[in-house]
């Protein structure tokens, strides 16, 4: 199993870093366009391995792609990270080149790989890799619904002080401040609602904390996060890699699933072997589905500005 993290900033180092310690990959491979920065961070990276205990491999690479051939899953993390007081959205200008070329290069040397995006603004970016590698549905996948359940689950454990393992929840709809749909009328703590615990009043402020996730850390750290950016990343590609067939939210190409069409949003779905084995559709109530169009409205606005 091979795996290539374009990007050898904080988000692609931490996920390369998490996808090594759970030891399921034989080979990494980071790949950045700064000369040397990827062969240091994958150097610095190998020389935990034997204090962590792994044996996957880790290689860097300045701009290389012939390195990154034969890969079976691609992460993209490259791109400009967000400044305190931006949305993802203002990223889209210089995002939007470096996604498509990045992109492109990854399927010339890996044309039967899956493409993991995670630059932002991301559902767009999805979107994007979509229109210019033509690959099928299944094979590419938006991360974004699996940090923002993350940061909600947090949220949800805060709210009841409850240890985190306790609780469940998820976020679908875009990875945006406004767009983000956290399902509180779904969130469990041991398959309770969580509702027959706190009060109406404390779910939306879980709500509203859990929208602002990624603008909170970006206030505190000067740039936007990455230890549960990466985790996140990792997770997904253990379960395509190890045939998990778990769920998460994702970015996913909607073909009338949830009422959308031609639009990377997220939505539950079912990670395997083959990338997205199957959208899952659940029963949302009427105040859910119109967060969703709503949000999905917000997605589409982004992805005009890429003029295709
Ligand atoms: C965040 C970035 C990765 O939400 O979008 O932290």
């Amino acid at each position: 199993m091979k795996v290539t993290v374009v990007g050898a900033g904080a988000v692609g180092a931490s996920c390369a870093e998490y996808i090594a310690i759970k030891d399921f990959a034989s080979e990494v491979v980071l790949l950045d366009i700064k000369e040397g920065y990827a062969e240091g961070k994958a150097m610095d990276l190998m020389q935990t391995a034997t204090l962590n205990g792994f044996d996957t491999k880790i290689t860097g690479s300045t701009n290389d792609y012939s390195k990154t051939a034969g890969s079976n899953i691609c992460v993209i993390t490259s791109g400009i990270p967000r400044k305190p007081g931006m949305t993802r959205e203002e990223l889209i200008g210089i995002n939007a080149g470096i996604v498509k070329t990045v992109a492109t290069s990854l399927i010339e040397h890996s044309p039967n790989t899956i493409l993991i995006v995670v630059s932002n603004p991301m559902d767009t970016m999805t979107y994007l890799a979509h229109k210019v590698t033509g690959l099928p549905k299944n094979r590419i996948i938006g991360m974004g619904g699996a940090l923002d359940s993350a940061r909600f689950k947090y949220r949800l454990a805060e709210a009841l002080d409850a240890p985190l393992s306790d609780v469940d929840g998820m976020v679908i709809g875009g990875h945006s401040d406004t767009g983000m749909v956290p399902l509180t009328r779904l969130a469990t703590r041991n398959s309770v609602p969580v509702s027959e615990f706190i009060s109406a009043e404390r779910l939306e402020q879980v709500k509203e904390d859990t929208k602002v996730g990624g603008a909170t850390l970006t206030k505190l750290l000067g740039t936007s996060a990455w230890y549960a950016p990466g985790a996140a990343v990792s997770a997904l590609v253990q379960s395509i890699a190890c045939d998990q067939k778990k769920m998460f939210p994702c970015s996913v190409m909607l073909n009338g699933e949830y009422g959308l069409n031609d639009i990377c949003i997220g939505a539950p779905v079912l990670l395997g072997k083959n990338g997205i084995e199957s959208i899952v559709e659940i029963k949302l109530d009427d105040a859910e589905k119109a967060n969703l169009q709503e949000s999905a409205i917000g997605v589409r606005n982004v992805n005009d500005l890429l003029n295709l």
